[in-house]
């Protein structure tokens, strides 16, 4: 949109989040990893923002559920004067911004990744509002302006299988967006990933808090090649489809995530009792079944049990008789591997 050419309108973006296999942790300079991730974009686990602007001085309302949350107001309206720098015309329009999860907001789910990843996909919708432009380039700049908010949003956008962050690995991969990983087996777009909701507790220590840590850390440049070599690794585990590679590097990933957590100066703790009976249970599970199912470990306690569809009939019936006891009022959310974003107005 031309600053001549101002008008009020109305956009509307639903944004999965998604889930790391090798982790981003470390961070330097405007929000660029210390080394490259890549996550497998989800489909139910989603945020839904849209953005109604008219002509007028930049103001910003925002609504999350329904209900204003001047907290969040500040945080969005910081963030989209830092993005008005590329994009002048933010600063003569007034938005109203609404921001709703598919998730319930206790449930312990980080959700900046999709909600930074929906309110960039509304803002790149406005500014681009009647100019032909590339969908690849038009998601590129997208994850850009996501990832300046949580920088696992820019991994949000597009899926089934994103990489952020650059790499000999991956032709085209930058630290600055993320990029779609091509030819993956298929039978990783269909996988299943059930969200066991150890705990609903506010976290102890923020990702930014946690990524500050890696500064400094005793083991963070052992870290840092680990996740650079698992990177080549699953990049060819994808493309083979090997389940059995994938199970491996999962788990050693996300353990390798907690151990920075427990090992940085000051040491903290974010799995709980109900975390370990779970991955006790699932490895005698997988001992017992032979079944490609692992897990793996946000910035928090609670489990992701990821596995292809083909073992769902075997796993949900497992995951309801013998895990759910370790859920916060049972919680689980059963959620599958999705393509990523999509624009539902505008
Ligand atoms: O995007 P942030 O700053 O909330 O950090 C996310 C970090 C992990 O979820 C632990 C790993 C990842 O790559 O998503």
């Amino acid at each position: 949109m031309n600053a001549s050419d101002l008008r009020s309108g109305r956009v509307k973006w639903r944004s999965p989040s998604n889930i790391a296999i090798v982790k981003y942790w470390g961070k330097h300079g405007e929000q660029l990893p210390t080394n490259p991730s890549i996550s497998l974009t989800l489909s139910e686990a989603a945020t839904t923002t849209s953005i109604d602007y008219k002509p007028g001085s930049g103001l910003v309302e925002f609504l999350f559920e329904g209900n204003r949350n001047e907290e969040f107001e500040d945080r969005v309206t910081k963030y989209i004067n830092r993005i008005a720098g590329e994009h002048s015309v933010l600063h003569q329009l007034d938005l109203k911004i609404e921001s709703s999860n598919s998730f319930p907001h206790s449930a312990g789910i980080a959700s900046s990744a999709s909600a930074m990843s929906a309110l960039a996909l509304c803002l790149g919708s406005i500014v681009h509002k009647g100019a032909a432009m590339d969908e690849r380039a038009f998601l590129e700049e997208a994850s850009f302006n996501a990832r300046l908010g949580s920088g696992s949003a820019s991994r949000s956008v597009a899926g089934p299988v994103m990489l952020w962050g650059a790499t000999e690995h991956l032709l085209n991969s930058h630290d600055e967006w993320a990029v779609q990983v091509e030819d993956v087996d298929p039978v990783f777009s269909t996988f299943r990933d059930s969200i066991l909701i150890v705990s609903k507790e506010e976290k102890q220590v923020k990702s930014t808090a946690g990524h500050a840590l890696m500064n400094g850390h005793p083991y963070a440049q052992q870290r840092f090649d680990n996740a650079r070599n698992h990177i080549g690794e699953l990049l060819s585990i994808l493309r083979n489809g090997d389940l059995g590679g994938f199970v491996d590097l999962c788990e050693q990933e996300a353990l390798d995530l907690h151990a920075m957590m427990m090992t940085s100066v000051p040491p903290y703790l974010l799995i709980r009792p109900g975390t370990v009976a779970v991955i006790e249970a699932l490895h005698d599970f997988r001992a017992q079944s032979g079944l490609p199912v692992c897990m793996t470990l946000d910035a928090g306690p609670n489990i992701h049990m990821l596995y292809p569809e083909s073992a769902e009939a075997q796993v949900r019936p497992w995951i309801d008789s013998e895990l759910l006891r370790y859920c916060a009022d049972g919680m689980c959310i059963h959620d599958r591997v999705g393509t990523g974003a999509k624009q539902l107005e505008g």
